[in-house]
């Protein structure tokens, strides 16, 4: 029998709180009262219920962000004060860790050690990083030229400012480090905030908002309004009064997303989808490249949007490789995130169990060849099977879309030449994994991959200081790293004849 684990009691009595909502120093309900329910995927059962927010709740949310925009602390703050808040928050963040790793746990289903490892001291490094950027994000100065004003002499520079009033809408798959992603440039440049977290998983961000507010972040500069897509998500894109929209989550919503914007203008940053390679050139080190593209697929359980969800292995080694990384699959520990031993939990709802068995029925019709796993596993909560599908080709839904699911195809390659069409017949571009011992092949391919991110010999390394986006139709802008800035600032040329 499986162990329980310790997730936190504060944890599961927090989970259980009928929660409010955050707008400026606020907890609230939704202006229509309603509620709605958030499951544990472990089992189907109610967790707690959150404040169905609508377009009344984003319209008051975004009139607090703009009033802590323009007037009151957060606009006179000097850097080097917000960046100690914000590495408060990172602090705070990690005393209240098995806290958060159990939120992440209950409502979004992955294994309680992997979020303790992995979504928490991620989240605080994130903030810690971002909080020295707030007294670094300077302009330049400049010397122009002027040419038909030969006599003139200048003297000009930039500055560096907030875009304003920022929405953000983000996913399920990584609660809470996908708000910290999110947040961290956002503050760090003086922006305040109006947050949509995603349904499925609103627990940990409102945790956060307290956590935020404990750390001394001024009223109204995070405001976070808990409800559907469409009916909180899609009003926040379309807010005249929002400068800049940040999403992340499907393709199709970020399309959508998109069209919203159009009618101010507002800047707009979009992380989405993936199909990303994970090539194994017949000269690596199977010991290492074998976990490694099977850890590459089925970490978080395939709901990585830069999962490695098409394995390409070089001929010679074809057959140990799917060999090996279907062995792995097979061995994997299906469970409950909160048993001590579960290396894989649950999809995150229904909806995505339904989407990934109906991608698995799929492959099996257009005649995939089901190596390992291929179906449900168990009859409750949202779990599958780890799979390895061999014999398809760039046709068939498994191997053309984004399952978003622990689902990978494996095909053999030949050369660097018909590996780098095969890996960029993509419509995405978000990540790559190369797998050899030939430096100059690894980078040589790293060159040719239309890609965000390329690991070589690893893979899903993430890091504050490391740029993430996609190439494609895998998005807009980079998040983290110094790049992450730009997504939150305007620049301001003041020039002076002297
Ligand atoms: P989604 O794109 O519908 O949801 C992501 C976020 O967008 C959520 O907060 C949702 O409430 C919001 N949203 C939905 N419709 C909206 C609208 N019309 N206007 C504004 N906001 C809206 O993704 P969903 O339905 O949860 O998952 C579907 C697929 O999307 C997955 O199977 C996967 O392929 C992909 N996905 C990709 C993610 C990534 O990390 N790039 C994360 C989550 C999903
Ligand atoms: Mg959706």
């Amino acid at each position: 029998m499986a162990t329980e684990v310790q997730i936190s009691e504060r944890g599961t009595e927090f989970a259980a709180d009928d929660h409010q909502m955050l707008i400026g120093g606020d907890w609230v309900n939704a202006a229509s009262g309603k509620t709605f329910e958030t499951y544990d995927p472990a089992t189907g059962e109610n967790l707690g219920t959150v404040p169905q927010g609508s377009s009344e709740d984003i319209d008051r949310a975004v009139r607090t962000a703009r009033a802590a925009f323009e007037s009151g602390p957060w606009a006179t703050m000097k850097p080097s004060e917000r960046g100690r808040i914000m590495h408060k928050i990172g602090d705070l963040v990690l005393d209240n860790g098995e806290e958060l790793a159990t939120l992440e746990t209950l409502d979004n289903g992955k294994p309680y050690a992997v979020a303790l490892a992995a979504d928490v001291p991620l989240t605080a490094d994130l903030f810690h990083y971002m909080s020295g950027w707030c007294t670094k994000n300077g302009g330049s100065t400049i010397s122009p030229n002027v040419p038909y004003m030969p006599d003139a002499e200048w003297h000009a520079y930039t500055l560096h400012e907030p875009v304003g009033v920022v929405g953000q809408i983000i996913p399920w798959n990584f609660p809470l480090l996908m708000a910290a992603w999110k947040l961290g440039p956002a503050l760090a440049c003086g922006c305040t905030v109006v947050m949509k977290p995603a349904e499925q998983t609103p627990l940990s961000c409102l945790r956060l908002g307290e956590i935020m507010l404990e750390a001394g972040l001024p009223e109204g500069v995070v405001n976070i309004v808990t409800g559907f897509g469409e009916e909180a998500g899609a009003p926040l894109a379309a807010h005249d009064d929002v400068d800049k929209i940040a999403f992340t989550g499907s393709t199709e919503v970020g399309k959508i997303i998109l069209q919203a914007a159009a009618g101010n203008l507002k800047k707009v940053s979009l992380e989405l989808g993936g199909k990303s390679p994970n090539i194994v050139y017949a000269d690596s080190e199977l010991e290492t490249a074998i976990p490694g593209a099977a850890n590459a697929i089925f970490f978080n359980h395939g709901q990585c949007c830069a999962a490695g969800s098409r394995l390409f292995v070089q001929e010679k080694i074809y057959d140990d490789v799917v060999a090996g990384v279907a062995d792995h699959a097979k061995n994997i520990k299906v469970g409950p995130g909160s048993n001590a031993d579960t290396e894989m939990g649950p999809l995150v709802s229904q909806e995505q169990l339904d989407r990934v068995t109906g991608f698995l029925e799929s492959g099996e019709t257009e005649g995939a060849e089901t190596v390992a796993g291929g179906k449900r596993h168990g009859d409750r909560g949202y779990f599958v099977e780890p799979t390895v599908l061999a014999g398809t080709n760039p046709k068939m839904k498994v191997e053309a879309e984004e399952i978003f699911g622990p689902v990978v195809t494996v095909k053999p390659f030949k050369d660097v030449d018909e590996l780098t069409s095969a890996a960029n017949a993509s419509a995405y571009g978000l990540a790559a994994g190369i797998w050899t011992n030939n430096l100059s092949l690894a980078h040589r391919t790293a060159k040719r991959i239309k890609a965000g991110t390329v690991w070589v010999n690893c893979y899903n390394v993430f890091d504050a200081s490391l740029p993430f986006g996609g190439y494609k139709q895998s998005g807009w802008g980079r998040e983290m790293g110094a790049e992450a800035l730009e997504l939150y600032t305007e620049v301001k040329s003041v020039v002076t004849q002297i």
